[in-house]
């Protein structure tokens, strides 16, 4: 009997709810949800460009220009078309490329997904294709497919594999101005363009992410492009920067996930799936004369932060010209893995913080009926937040393998919760203290907090640093704009 009861309320209910389900269909993502938990990922831009490090004719164009670095090279020395890849594919042999490295040193840094520029807006491919002649197999001495050996290579170590393909800005076509314009009509590029897909999405089995890059105002030609990955690769997961930037969200039908600006961590948590790319240091091709390299420090916590804000972060690697990644690049990958070794529970899965505000400390992680304070700052005087309600069952550092309990007050008036902290920083980069609850986690809806840590897009190309003050400041709005 009360079953059934059951069932009829449940069925009346139902019933009233059938416009509002009817109107809002839901989206079937089952294919995000690999990418929703990864959370971290490596990023690879390689191409023509990292031959020259940067360098022209003996000037360095490798600084930040706009968003431009030394992938830019053509563009920002103005070289033209003939020039540029009759010097620069010769000598494109980076006969150190091991595929097998690059994946087992993402791995082994807890990165579960792979996004490497197959087409820059240079218009080189790194892939064997029929669509043009501009390409490693044809144009350089190399001769070896670079997606090829590393899909194949993913594949095999069990991380996700993903392209980043340059599909509106290319020099040799319309996008390039200063002299030098693109000279490829509409029709043949577009034509390449098509080609090229579907070669990616063919020839190199599972293609988890298309990561698209700087797209043009054409919602039409961006959503055939869409349509035809979700054709080929059902499953691949697809950068909003299919679409420009104006293009209204509601309109970028076949965006999974919004790519944030380069470099930008929100101010407040994204609800929706969102990613940021960061670079090591200001460049993402490879730079002979960069040396502003964030500290391991800085890349742990701006994935913590990245967490906290629910957005993946897809770090940035720009390997040298004869193959290999750099020894800087590769001795901050150690560390960053030693640390997700230990600590990966409080970024894998997780959600966004439970509080829309950061701490003088840090800011929170959130799994089930767990909070994960990522400590990036120690006070000795012990570890206090607000805004979740009720006394925790049990705090403890993430690293101790006993999951010693460690001393809790929380007092309701506030709902202030402190947790006792020795005198030093077990881990100075990142301490992780989780704190469980017995019941679900319960937010106060009116807590206030002031500590925002952060970049905004104004200081965004000045990248993350280690300061006195961070964490200390009320940050200005973060932008949503390009
Ligand atoms: C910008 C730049 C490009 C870089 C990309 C990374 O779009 O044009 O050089 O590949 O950001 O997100």
């Amino acid at each position: 009997m009360m079953t059934k009861n059951k069932s009829f309320s449940t069925l009346l209910v139902l019933l009233a709810l059938m416009p509002v389900l009817a109107f809002s269909a839901p989206k079937n993502d089952s294919h995000m949800e690999w990418w929703r938990d990864a959370r971290f990922g490596m990023f690879i831009h390689w191409g023509l460009y990292s031959v020259q490090g940067g360098e022209w004719k003996g000037t360095d164009y490798g600084k930040e220009q706009g968003g431009a670095s030394a992938e830019w090279l053509m563009n920002s020395a103005n070289i033209p078309k003939e020039e540029y890849r009759n010097t620069l594919a010769p000598k494109f042999n980076p006969t150190e490329f091991d595929a097998a490295k690059w994946v087992s040193t993402a791995k082994k840094a807890g990165m579960k997904y792979m996004v490497i520029t197959s087409k820059h807006h240079d218009g080189f491919c790194l892939f064997e294709t029929e669509a043009t002649d501009y390409n490693v197999m044809e144009a350089s001495p190399f001769k070896r497919d670079i997606i090829k050996e590393l899909s194949e290579e993913c594949a095999k170590q069990g991380i996700k594999f993903g392209v980043y393909y340059s599909q509106f800005k290319d020099w040799y076509h319309r996008s390039r101005g200063r002299g030098n314009p693109g000279t490829m009509s509409t029709e043949a590029y577009l034509d390449l363009v098509e080609k090229n897909l579907d070669e990616l999405l063919s020839n190199y089995g599972e293609m988890a992410v298309l990561w698209f890059d700087t797209g043009g105002n054409d919602v039409i030609e961006a959503d055939a492009q869409g349509a035809r990955v979700r054709e080929l690769q059902p499953n691949a997961v697809i950068c909003s920067r299919l679409y420009s930037r104006r293009v209204p969200v509601g309109k970028r039908k076949y965006a999974d996930f919004e790519s944030l600006p380069d470099r930008m961590l929100p101010k407040k948590r994204m609800t929706e799936d969102a990613e940021t790319c960061m670079t090591m240091r200001h460049n993402w091709g490879y730079d002979r004369n960069d040396d502003a390299w964030k500290s391991s420090k800085d890349i742990i916590e701006f994935l913590a932060l990245c967490g906290a804000r629910g957005v993946n972060l897809l770090l940035n690697v720009g390997p040298m010209p004869e193959g290999t990644l750099l020894p800087e690049e590769i001795e901050r990958l150690k560390e960053v893995g030693e640390w997700m070794k230990v600590n990966g529970e409080s970024i894998y899965g997780t959600n966004y913080s439970p509080v829309d505000f950061d701490f003088w400390w840090g800011a929170m992680t959130q799994k089930d009926k767990t909070i994960y304070l990522h400590v990036l700052e120690w006070k000795l005087e012990g570890i206090e937040f607000n805004g979740i309600v009720g006394k925790p069952s049990k705090a403890y550092f993430l690293a101790d393998p006993k999951r010693k309990a460690l001393p809790v007050t929380y007092k309701a008036n506030g709902h202030v919760t402190k947790v006792e902290v020795p005198a030093n920083a077990p881990d100075s980069r990142n301490t992780v203290i989780a704190v469980e609850y017995d019941a679900p986690i319960v937010t106060d809806q009116d807590a206030k907090g002031k500590y925002y840590w952060y970049t905004n897009r104004r200081v965004r190309h000045t990248d993350i640093r280690q300061s006195e003050n961070a964490g200390r400041h009320a940050l200005p709005e973060a932008v949503t704009g390009d």
